[in-house]
């Protein structure tokens, strides 16, 4: 178990970072190699535990893989494997686009139940729902879902909820399914539209990725390819509001302002300068930030992935803000403690209500999740004395180099244990 000490007292981060591939468009990515025989090559990943972990699930179902320097050749053509054991995916949440690969290339799959972050209940009946109206069997039984079909046909999906991992998973299944399948109310995330373009080059047929309509128009094969993932734009957004947290000064290189719309415009609305170029953003904070009201949506809404750390925020600011979590049911983890590093927030269902200009104090605390782990960091860094979080393993999950960064911008954290 890892812990992560920071020293406080609001030192202003100042300097450049430069943001990395993103993981939840990446976690997609490597799983659809798998669809596609002839070699694929993908660039910009991120260094961290969840690729790490696709890498080892993907070996262990017979695909040659060979990683160095944030690039990943993936050569699936002597892959006869379509059973993923409980051991190698119980770690990672995104192992459910192990399904829809393995459905698209094998017509079979059997994977484990995912795990991940507990950011409360996370059904995937709107993955199994898509599966199905493309002619899968699907069951749930003893923490295994089997999908098996003889013949996967097209067909028209309405998705009940807005669901990142659902409209992925239907794409896989898709791309390479007899007809034509239309998803209706699917997810606009970036990381979508990174993933039908990745699969597009591939030689598949995919129109609408980032709208909430998309349309699959099922090929027989699909070819090899080299593909760069996007920016992490919440890691991005992650040291943005470390930097408007710490009234500091920090430049972001690598990164789609366009991605950062919601998060620029919140962090204006604080009061934060944010100055935007063509693959850079500024932050430059220099007074109290104003209190906001927040709420999370699917994107291009407030992303739930930068709740906790915009949460931290909130604490300094002048007066009170209000939160509210759309996206996660129980997606208030984090905030028992960060009361007992001083700060004062109610909740009550799906809203908080953040008092500004609380004074925090160092204090032992448990990442609860990977953006929890995240606020945690932040809320260290604002806090006086030190702050040690332990469960850093979640962190890892997602961010690369996370002490590194932090500490070129002037951060006192360190690894210990
Ligand atoms: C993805 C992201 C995660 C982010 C989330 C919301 C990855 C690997 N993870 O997670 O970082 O926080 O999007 O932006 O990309 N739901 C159902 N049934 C389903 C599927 C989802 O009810 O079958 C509900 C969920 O419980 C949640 C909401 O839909 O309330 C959105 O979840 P979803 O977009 O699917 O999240 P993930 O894809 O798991």
């Amino acid at each position: 178990m890892g812990r992560l000490a920071i020293t406080g007292n609001k030192r202003p981060l100042r300097g450049a970072v430069k943001i990395s591939g993103a993981k939840n468009a990446a976690v997609a990515i490597i799983p659809a190699a798998i669809l596609t025989a002839a070699p694929v090559k993908i660039e910009n990943l991120p260094d961290i535990r969840d690729i790490q972990i696709l890498i080892e699930i993907l070996t262990s179902l017979g695909v040659r893989t060979s990683w160095e320097a944030g690039t990943l050749e993936i050569d699936a053509s002597s892959m006869t494997e379509w059973k993923a054991t409980y051991e190698s995916v119980k770690k990672l949440r995104a192992s459910y686009y192990l399904l829809g690969a393995l459905i698209g290339r094998f017509g079979r799959a059997i994977v484990p139940a995912p795990g991940g972050c507990d950011l409360g209940p996370r059904p995937i009946d709107q993955h199994i729902k898509g599966l199905a109206a493309l002619g899968a069997r699907v069951d749930v039984e003893h923490g295994l879902i089997r999908a098996e079909a003889e013949h996967l046909v097209g067909a028209d999906i309405y998705l009940d909820v807005v669901s990142v991992g659902a409209t992925i998973n239907i794409m896989l299944a898709a791309v390479r399914t007899e007809g034509k399948t239309i998803i209706e109310n699917a997810a606009k995330e970036p990381e979508i539209v990174d993933v039908a373009n990745f699969l597009n080059a591939m030689g598949a047929n995919i129109r609408g990725a980032g709208t909430d309509v998309i349309k699959i128009t099922g090929v027989n094969e699909l070819g090899g390819v080299t593909h760069s993932v996007i920016p992490d734009r919440i890691e991005a957004g992650t040291y943005m509001i470390a930097a408007a947290a710490t009234g500091g000064d920090v430049l972001l290189r690598d990164v789609i302002p366009k991605h950062m719309d919601p998060v620029v415009a919140k962090l204006r609305e604080m009061g934060v300068t944010v100055d935007v170029a063509d693959d850079e953003i500024r932050v430059i904070a220099s007074d109290l930030p104003q209190a906001v009201d927040i709420k999370t949506f699917p994107y291009p809404g407030f992303p739930t992935d930068l709740q906790s750390q915009a949460m931290v925020l909130m604490t300094r600011a002048s007066g009170s803000s209000i939160i509210t979590e759309n996206v996660f049911e129980g997606r208030f983890k984090h905030v028992d403690e960060l009361k007992r590093m001083g700060a004062r927030i109610k909740v009550e269902g799906r809203t908080a209500l953040i008092e500004g200009s609380a004074r925090l104090t160092g204090a032992p605390v448990c990442a609860t999740d990977l953006r929890a782990g995240a606020a945690f960091i932040i809320a260290g860094l604002i806090a006086e004395g030190e702050t040690v979080i332990s469960n850093t393993e979640h962190i890892y999950r997602g961010y690369e180099n996370i002490c590194r960064k932090f500490g070129a911008l002037g951060a006192i954290i360190k690894e210990i244990d």
